[in-house]
């Protein structure tokens, strides 16, 4: 069983997913924090954001030994991540590594293109999506959980500039597949979600 689970930044793909997997006793793949890492070595390695043939070759040869999760969310990261995975290059690798990962057995992978293009034939497909009034502040909750400074508007500026680039973007933009089911979380708890999929799944 596959589940694609896309939606934009902060609207509670991970979180779900992975809660969904827990319950199905299946694998669970956030494929944002792949593009992150692509990221993250570009900055450490003093890759341009706009330099495509290197991106590419990064993605293509990632080799993550250390562990580098608590790396991944940092400003900097945020900050150019939507323009490193605007590169083909990167997709392309990107999108093999994934689909070999699938092809393992049973899994839910989220991000913004699984059910349009890295598994089109998922068993079950799922769009999530809010405002990004209510995604600027689940993502300002973390931040003050995390100690961390902030200016609520600017996290909205922020989470406006990403959504735009990830929708604009020529390959693999972000959007709904024709056959996903959408669901708007802005008045749902994350249980509430939860249960939707697995009604979804109940029926496939
Ligand atoms: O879900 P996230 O915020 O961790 O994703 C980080 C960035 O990665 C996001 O701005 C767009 C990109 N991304 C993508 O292009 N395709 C995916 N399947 C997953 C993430």
């Amino acid at each position: 069983m596959t589940l694609a689970i896309d939606g934009p930044a902060a609207s509670g793909k991970s979180v779900v997913g992975r809660e969904v997997a827990r319950r199905l006793g299946i694998r669970f793949l956030d494929t944002g924090a792949m593009y992150r890492a692509i990221t993250l070595a570009s900055i450490q390695q003093g890759v341009a954001a706009d330099d495509a043939c290197k991106l590419s070759s990064l993605a293509a040869c990632a080799d993550n030994g250390d562990d580098i999760t608590p790396r991944l969310r940092l400003a900097e990261v945020d900050a150019s991540v939507s323009a490193v995975s605007a590169v083909s290059g990167v997709r392309t690798a990107l999108v093999a590594q994934q689909r070999a990962i699938a092809s393992d057995g049973s899994i839910v992978m989220c991000g913004r293109d699984i059910g349009t293009v890295v598994l089109p034939d998922a068993s079950v497909k799922v769009f999530l999506t809010a405002s990004a009034e209510v995604r600027a502040a689940r993502r300002a909750a973390e931040m003050q959980q995390r100690q961390e400074t902030f200016d609520t508007r600017q996290v909205l500026a922020a989470l406006q500039r990403r959504d735009k680039i990830d929708r604009e973007r020529d390959d693999s933009p972000l959007r709904p597949a024709a056959d996903a089911l959408v669901i708007c979380s802005d008045h749902l708890t994350i249980e509430e979600v939860v249960c939707q999929i697995l009604a979804e799944v109940s029926q496939c």
